[in-house]
């Protein structure tokens, strides 16, 4: 049961309009081919039947192990592949297959950071030059010129306007990403994937990251998807969270909901790796190591998917694959025995 205090607070924050991002039994399935005549000899599950929706100005986190299937998703929202099953509408238009040439206008609309500060600039381009590229391509005529846009995109940032010329290596990872924040940011987007935005990063400078992320937000209001290995980094950022797991959404549900009141064990075990800061958390909470590793999205165990590594695992785990459904006000779970709920049906 929720507490009178967080059933409150979910009230007053349920969204009542239309979702920018409406994602429906999302799929993509990568071929693995044998031979010269590259038979098909299976599939890589990476997203495997993923529903969710974003609301404006929100934060919905994507959470879980290496391999899940996050950045495809990541990928798949923003249309950098295509689905192999499901549906993708954002602003109430089915982009799901829309070709390359009328998506384009909407891609001003979706843009992802990515995870390496590193690799995702160009080194023989000037600041200048990369944040300035949205523009040039997409023939966006700016009031006072690129330049002056651009500077004030550097200080919107949190970088110095006059180190326009610069090239990326004389930057440091943190003010690296800053730059490829700033040249996302250059199209006024509506919804930011953020794959990893500071995992690449010291951890000192992660939290100042995350914050100017979180400024952003508020200034532009703009809608985020961040996704993280790591239930710690998306904790402050997210409205709400999803855990992933082998292609499949395990759980979802408000962020205080989920942190206080895990109900899936594969959530309840990613919390436990977490470190806890206050100390009468840390011992009303029992430690859960995860066993062995994820199995291969190629042949994915069969119900439930997380039945391999789980302690609660019984004969229906294996048999019944459990449906993602609301136990409680806007929190969803996949699972037949789940913590902190009094005991249901399996199945
Ligand atoms: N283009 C591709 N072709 C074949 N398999 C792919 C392709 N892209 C991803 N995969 C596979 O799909 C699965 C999910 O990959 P994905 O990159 O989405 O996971 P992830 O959750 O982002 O992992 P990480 O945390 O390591 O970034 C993995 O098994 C990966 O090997
Ligand atoms: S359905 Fe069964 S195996 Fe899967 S998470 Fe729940 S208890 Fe564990
Ligand atoms: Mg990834």
């Amino acid at each position: 049961m929720n507490s009178p205090e967080s059933a409150g607070e979910a009230a007053v924050k349920a969204p009542t309009r239309e979702p920018l991002l409406a994602v429906t039994g999302l799929a993509k399935h990568f071929p693995v081919t044998k031979g010269l005549l590259k038979r098909q000899v299976g599939a890589v599950k990476a997203v495997d039947g993923v529903s969710f929706e974003v609301f404006k100005g929100e934060t919905l986190g994507l959470v879980g192990e290496s391999g899940c299937g996050k950045t495809t998703t990541g990928r798949l929202i923003t249309r950098l592949v295509e689905p192999t099953g499901g549906s993708v509408v954002f602003e109430g238009h089915d982009i799901t297959h829309m070709s390359q040439s009328r998506i384009r206008p909407l891609r001003r609309d979706m843009q992802m950071i990515f995870q390496d500060p590193y690799s995702s600039l160009n080194p023989r381009h000037t600041v200048g030059a990369i944040v300035g590229a949205p523009f040039r391509i997409q023939g966006i005529k700016t009031e006072h010129g690129i330049k002056k846009a651009v500077q004030e995109l550097l200080a919107l940032v949190g970088l110095n306007p006059e180190h326009y010329n610069r090239y990326p290596h004389e930057f440091s990872g943190g003010q690296r990403q800053r730059i490829g924040i700033a040249r996302t940011l250059a199209l006024k987007p509506k919804l930011i994937v953020a794959d990893e935005p500071v995992s690449a990063l010291d951890v000192s400078i992660q939290a100042q990251v995350v914050n100017l992320l979180e400024d952003l937000q508020n200034e532009l209001d703009l809608t985020y998807v961040v996704i993280a290995h790591d239930l710690s980094v998306v904790r402050h950022i997210s409205d709400r969270v999803a855990v992933m797991y082998l292609g499949k959404i395990m759980e979802l549900a408000d962020r205080r909901d989920l942190y206080e009141t895990p109900r899936h064990p594969y959530t309840t075990a990613l919390l436990s790796a977490v470190p806890i800061p206050d100390t009468r958390g840390r011992g009303s909470r029992t430690r859960v190591r995860l066993q062995g590793d994820v199995p291969s999205p190629l042949n994915p165990p069969a119900a439930c998917r997380f039945s391999t590594r789980c302690w609660k695992a019984d004969e229906i785990c294996r048999t019944v694959e459990p449906p993602l459904v609301e136990l409680a006000p806007r929190h969803q779970v996949a699972c037949h025995f789940p913590e902190n709920t009094p005991a249901v049906q399996p199945g």
